[in-house]
């Protein structure tokens, strides 16, 4: 005999790609209640839409602290969030609670590595400030001296992070001749032979890299890790980017590296805060070219992200082994 099934309740705190709506419309198992719009829900929506949920699907702009939990109460089973990153979630308050929690890595890896290569070519070679000379009327003839920039062949590259998406970049960065291939983190990768990566200090990475990428997660220990010491340490001509966090900057020192020259140029994708005001210091400064967090900004790549992150979500909450569990 059948027990008529328990309908559960999921709030989705924005409106994402239609993939996964449809996976969790034809599960039949909860009934969804979705913040329908592109901009963030508010604190006080957030709270009273996530009230007696037993799944939450959110986006890296939410932020899941205690409150939330709380708000959501003790039907909450799964948290599944639409981002590998998971440092906008109160991870202990989570566990505590015995929450499972979905993510989403691996399936934006190559569209964060590419715009990760995108953006390094862009800072190095100076495309935003030509783009904007053609417009302008400031493309008077061909100049000898005029807007040159970094390459990469026969260059030091040093990577902060080997992860997936560091080693993706690394990947993609290795075929433009790049001649050294340096990284650092907390552990040894045996898979960085593939593109003859040296794991080495920090410092070392910091001081002989002509390209310092960041790519590590944020955590308490990379929190401010690029500071004042950090860019005294880095060449006068190396380029500096950025597609982790935001927070892994000091964005002050950034600015006072780029503007004093004693670093060549910086481009992020990520900042803080998110947006980044367009009154800020950095956005005056033409060796800084500043995106607002595309990473994995493909088509292709947010449909699976969407159709990923509702897997996620049924399994925590059918009890079932998850796609793509965090394990915490
Ligand atoms: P991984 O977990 O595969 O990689 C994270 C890396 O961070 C690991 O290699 C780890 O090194 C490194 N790390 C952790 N602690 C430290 C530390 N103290 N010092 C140096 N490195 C450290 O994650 P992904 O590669 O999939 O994603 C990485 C990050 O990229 C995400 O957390 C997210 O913040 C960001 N991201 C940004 C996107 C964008 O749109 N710009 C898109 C997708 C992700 P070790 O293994 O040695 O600990
Ligand atoms: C992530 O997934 O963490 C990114 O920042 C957005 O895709």
């Amino acid at each position: 005999m059948h027990t008529a099934q328990k309908i559960m309740k999921v709030f989705i705190t924005r409106r994402i790609p239609q993939e996964g709506l449809k996976i969790l419309s034809q599960a039949g198992v909860c009934k969804v209640s979705l913040w329908d719009s592109d901009e963030p829900v508010s604190r006080a929506e957030l709270l009273k839409g996530v009230a007696g949920a037993h799944g939450l699907l959110c986006l890296l702009s939410d932020k899941i602290d205690t409150e939330v939990l709380d708000a959501a109460g003790p039907n909450l089973k799964v948290i599944s969030t639409l981002s590998v990153g998971f440092d906008h979630m109160a991870m202990d308050e989570i566990k505590k609670r015995g929450v499972r929690v979905g993510y989403t890595p691996d399936v934006l890896t190559d569209a964060t590595a590419e715009l990760t290569v995108a953006l390094l070519l862009a800072t190095a070679r100076r495309l935003p400030e030509g783009v904007v000379e053609v417009i302008n009327g400031g493309w008077s003839t061909w100049k000898p001296l005029w807007l040159c920039g970094y390459g990469l062949s026969g260059s030091t590259v040093g990577v902060i992070g080997l992860g997936r998406i560091g080693m993706a970049i690394a990947r993609r960065l290795k075929p433009f001749g790049v001649k050294k291939l340096l990284y650092s983190g907390r552990t040894d990768k045996s898979y960085a032979a593939e593109v003859e990566g040296e794991y080495v200090p920090l410092d070392t990475l910091v001081s002989e890299s002509d390209f310092v990428v960041v790519s590590c997660a944020l955590t308490p220990d990379t929190q401010g890790l690029c500071n004042k010491q950090f860019f005294c340490k880095m060449k006068n001509t190396a380029v500096f980017i950025n597609t982790s966090r935001g927070a892994v900057v000091n964005q002050e020192d950034l600015y006072r590296a780029l503007s004093s020259g004693q670093i060549a140029c910086a481009g992020l994708d990520v900042t803080t805060p998110e947006p980044l005001p367009t009154d800020h210091p950095l956005l005056t400064l033409k060796n800084c070219v500043v995106l607002p967090h595309i990473g994995s900004a493909t088509y292709s790549t947010r449909g699976i992200m969407a159709e990923l992150s509702a897997n996620n979500l049924l399994a925590g909450l059918q009890g079932t082994d998850m796609p793509s569990e965090l394990k915490f």
